[in-house]
């Protein structure tokens, strides 16, 4: 019960898609974890190699194709609850995987309701801290609010979902907020910039001040296990045509030939 990671928040974590029993992205993942644990001065336990091998080991030991890998490592036991913490402790490892929920199809066509609200984090949310009680309370607001998701806002700027990156069409062009200290740097998000220079969909990635929600054409919501999602309602106004996008759609059939790709083994 010691566990800092249980008294204070004291870690960090990865969610990891696995399709046709291949782990999505591993080495962008474990990029992530590396990063992050140096960003809170965790000592890394284990070499990119073995994380690699206890996670397929993980994926092997349960049952099904699609699964979703949670990985946890916190800073460890301490011999007494301090908020200083010494340089000596055995980082905790967990992890689990559970079955990945199907994509529901619906979604694709209706999209979902997302609501906007006061982004009330910390100055570093690049960090995949499982401190995670304001994006809690968050996204909790917006379920009560009747919708699926919160778009964050601060000083007057959009920056990310409670637990999704955002991408928005504006006058044709996609636009997404600039990686730093405001948002985290999604693996879904990469990949998505990733597919639009190599099929030439043209992107920026600039700040997106929250009025310009009012009047996207489009506006999308990414994350590991959800994937891409079209918000078509924002604070019970239609966005755009009030039905998913053309380049959503476009989009989300490069992601699926490239979910497919990962499935055979001939991507990660
Ligand atoms: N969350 N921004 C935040 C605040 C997130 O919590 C997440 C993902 C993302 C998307 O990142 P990625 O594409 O790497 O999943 C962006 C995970 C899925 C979670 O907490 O369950």
């Amino acid at each position: 019960m010691l566990d800092r990671g249980f008294l204070f928040g004291d870690g960090v974590y990865e969610v990891i898609p696995v399709y046709g029993r291949h782990l999505f992205r591993l080495p962008q993942h474990l990029k992530r974890l590396h990063n992050n644990l140096i960003a809170v001065s965790i000592p890394e336990p284990m070499t990119a190699n073995d994380w690699g091998d206890m996670l397929a080991d993980l994926v092997g030991h349960n049952a099904g194709e699609d699964q979703s890998v949670y990985l946890q490592v916190t800073r460890g036991v301490a011999p007494r609850r301090d908020h200083a913490f010494g340089k000596d402790l055995q980082p905790t490892v967990f992890a689990m995987s559970t079955p990945l929920e199907a994509f529901d199809p619906a979604i694709t066509e209706k999209g979902i309701a997302a609501v906007t609200l006061s982004d009330i984090r910390w100055q570093h949310c690049h960090i995949k801290a499982i401190t995670l009680l304001p994006n809690v309370l968050l996204r909790q607001q917006a379920i009560e609010a009747g919708a699926s998701e919160a778009i964050l806002v601060r000083d007057g700027f959009a920056t990310e979902g409670a637990a999704s990156n955002l991408f928005v069409v504006s006058n044709g062009l996609l636009l997404t907020p600039p990686t730093g200290p405001l948002l985290l740097p999604g693996i879904t998000r990469d990949l998505l910039l990733e597919l639009a220079v190599a099929n030439a969909i043209p992107f920026r990635e600039v700040d997106i001040p929250a009025e310009q929600l009012q009047t996207a054409d489009e506006i999308w919501l990414t994350s590991s296990t959800r994937e891409i999602m079209p918000v078509t309602t924002l604070d019970d106004e239609p966005v755009g045509t009030g039905k998913s996008g053309p380049l959503f759609h476009r989009m989300r059939d490069l992601y699926l030939a490239y979910k497919d790709r990962v499935r055979t083994g001939e991507a990660d």
